[in-house]
């Protein structure tokens, strides 16, 4: 899909302020910025560790996620170069998650030295082909993932451990920063073009998974774990509607856009023709 002017230019605008906001007030430094010295091993859990072996499995996809990232966002500079920093301060997240797992002993080097090669075996794949639909399913993955940190933060915060309650106070922080970005790019795909906008969008809904699945060895039996995911309902009511809320839409527009949209693609294969949407 061609980018207009006017795009490139409100994208260039939106990553210069997203920029400008991380170097200014968001940096922190794994090491320096996290209280290490509090770090107490009698608050040594094994959900804790598979909370965190988890969470630190999704982010180590990086390489997978810049890669299918620039070759969608090269050619718009802002959305091109938000992947670059938001791949780097993701690259942050696993490397202190990584690093609490080994200071505090819940997983020896050679544990977590398995677990990355377990990772690094497979390839995380684009879920959605588009920009549009990607920057759908950045803005949901986004939101969703800053929740379930945020509840992490706050967990950590009653249970009085400073370190882990800094490490998901700093990486919420960041996914909050990274959902800012995409809900704004995707507020300029809704003000280019409304209804093609929310039937990509509905589609994004209807099929969303987190990055994890599939990937993360034993990925079913450690959402079982309190805290690794949020239910259904949750991502409903703490990602879908305040996402619909900022953007001006509504739950029923959605619904009926995704209905919509399937009563084109059945029209269109039932002409024998390719279903609309698949290169928006
Ligand atoms: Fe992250
Ligand atoms: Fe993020």
């Amino acid at each position: 899909m061609a980018v207009s002017a006017t795009t490139r230019e409100k994208t260039y605008r939106a990553y210069m302020e997203f920029f400008d906001k991380a170097e200014r007030n968001r940096r922190w430094h794994w090491l320096d910025d996290v209280p290490w010295d509090k770090l107490d091993t009698t608050k040594n859990r094994e959900e804790t560790a598979i909370c965190l072996e988890t969470f630190c499995g999704v982010e180590l996809y990086v390489p997978d996620y810049t890669a299918n990232g620039f070759n969608l966002t090269r050619e718009i500079f802002g959305h091109a170069w938000f992947q670059a920093n938001w791949g780097y301060e993701e690259s942050k997240h696993a490397l202190v998650f990584r690093e609490y797992l080994l200071r505090s002993g819940l997983r020896t080097l050679e544990q977590y030295d398995d677990y990355e090669a377990k990772i690094f075996a497979k390839k995380w794949h684009l879920p959605f082909p588009t920009r549009r639909r990607m920057t759908c399913y950045g803005a949901l993955q986004e939101l969703a993932t800053y929740q379930i940190y945020a509840n992490q933060r706050e967990k950590y915060k009653a249970e009085g451990n400073d370190v882990l309650h800094k490490i998901f106070f700093l990486v919420s922080r960041d996914e909050s920063a990274h959902y800012g970005f995409y809900r704004r790019v995707l507020q300029f795909f809704f003000e280019e073009d409304y209804d093609g906008t929310l039937a990509d969008l509905a589609h994004v809904v209807y099929h969303f998974r987190m990055p994890g699945v599939g990937l993360i060895p034993e990925y079913d039996d450690r959402l079982k774990t309190e805290g690794v995911g949020i239910t259904s309902q949750q991502f409903l009511s703490d990602a879908v509607l305040p996402m619909l809320r900022k953007l001006g839409t509504t739950r029923p527009d959605l619904v009926r856009a995704l209905r919509q949209k399937r009563l084109e693609e059945q029209a269109q294969s039932a002409a024998g023709g390719a279903p609309s949407g698949q290169a928006a």
